[in-house]
């Protein structure tokens, strides 16, 4: 860890990376929200808005996928869950594999998220053993990691990312970097309409590019899609996305509603 973060602290001196337009992505995370009539009319705005050069995730209930991914395919929007198990199979009532994801035209799973660190006790082993088997399942993943208030507040936020992330996504190798995308979300900022300032949120992404380079290097680094998360909306995604390091969001609330998350996703062109 030490030689991670002296690194990265030379690093943040030398190095000055553009924005990179090939970087960005929008995602949605719709949580537990939306009956499946309200589903398909959202996700129906969605394709009357979307540009055949936009990135657009949505990462939906696991009943949805499979109708949802036939109603998006062959357009630029791609389905993500918001979860999967880490065993391949087995006895596990109740539970979905990334095999079956795969199976029903899944192309992202959301892992590593707060709310599952929090109500459902996952821990970056746990979210390790998780990414790996989506990998297996050829799924692509978007990891996510963020603080907690009282950490922010200590000012030990920058840290305490950097171990989330060297447990978890920092183990793995450049070539299945590749199929990585990073949300930063802090907790803090997560449904309490607070906002990471555009500089926080640049600050933090610029010490995960730089955990990145001093692990994988440069071009795997700077390929890196990292997005943030935490009460974006259509008022504060320019400033956000101005950013040279913020590749786009990872939005909840105001992904429920098509004019709201459309509105966004032009802040991301
Ligand atoms: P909000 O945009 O509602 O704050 O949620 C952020 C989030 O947790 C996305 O995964």
């Amino acid at each position: 860890m030490c030689v991670i973060l002296y690194t990265y602290l030379n690093y943040l001196d030398v190095n000055k990376i553009p924005h990179m337009k090939e970087r960005n992505v929008l995602a949605g995370n719709w949580k537990m929200n939306l009956d499946y009539m309200d589903a398909i009319q959202l996700v129906q705005a969605l394709l009357e808005g979307v540009e055949d050069t936009d990135r657009m995730i949505i990462s939906v209930p696991y009943l949805y996928i499979s109708g949802l991914a036939k109603l998006t395919n062959n357009s630029p929007i791609e389905i993500a869950a918001q979860n999967c198990h880490q065993k391949e199979k087995g006895a596990y009532t109740g539970e979905i594999s990334a095999n079956m994801l795969a199976s029903v035209g899944t192309d992202y799973v959301v892992l590593g998220h707060s709310e599952r660190r929090e109500y459902f006790g996952e821990t970056d082993t746990l979210i390790l053993e998780k990414i790996k088997m989506a990998f297996a399942s050829n799924l692509k993943v978007i990891y996510c990691c963020g603080e907690p208030l009282d950490v922010r507040e200590a000012d030990n936020h920058s840290h305490f990312v950097a171990e989330q992330i060297e447990a978890s996504i920092l183990q793995l190798s450049s070539e299945e970097m590749k199929n990585i995308i990073i949300a930063y979300e802090p907790i803090w900022a997560i449904g309490t309409g607070k906002t990471a300032s555009a500089e926080q949120a640049q600050e933090m992404h610029k010490v995960i590019r730089g955990l990145l380079v001093s692990k994988f290097g440069s071009e795997t680094a700077e390929a890196c899609s990292i997005l943030y998360g935490g009460s974006v909306k259509p008022a504060n995604a320019d400033e956000l996305f101005a950013m040279p390091d913020v590749d786009g969001g990872l939005v909840g609330g105001a992904s429920l509603k098509a004019d709201s998350f459309l509105s966004i996703l032009r802040s991301n062109r």
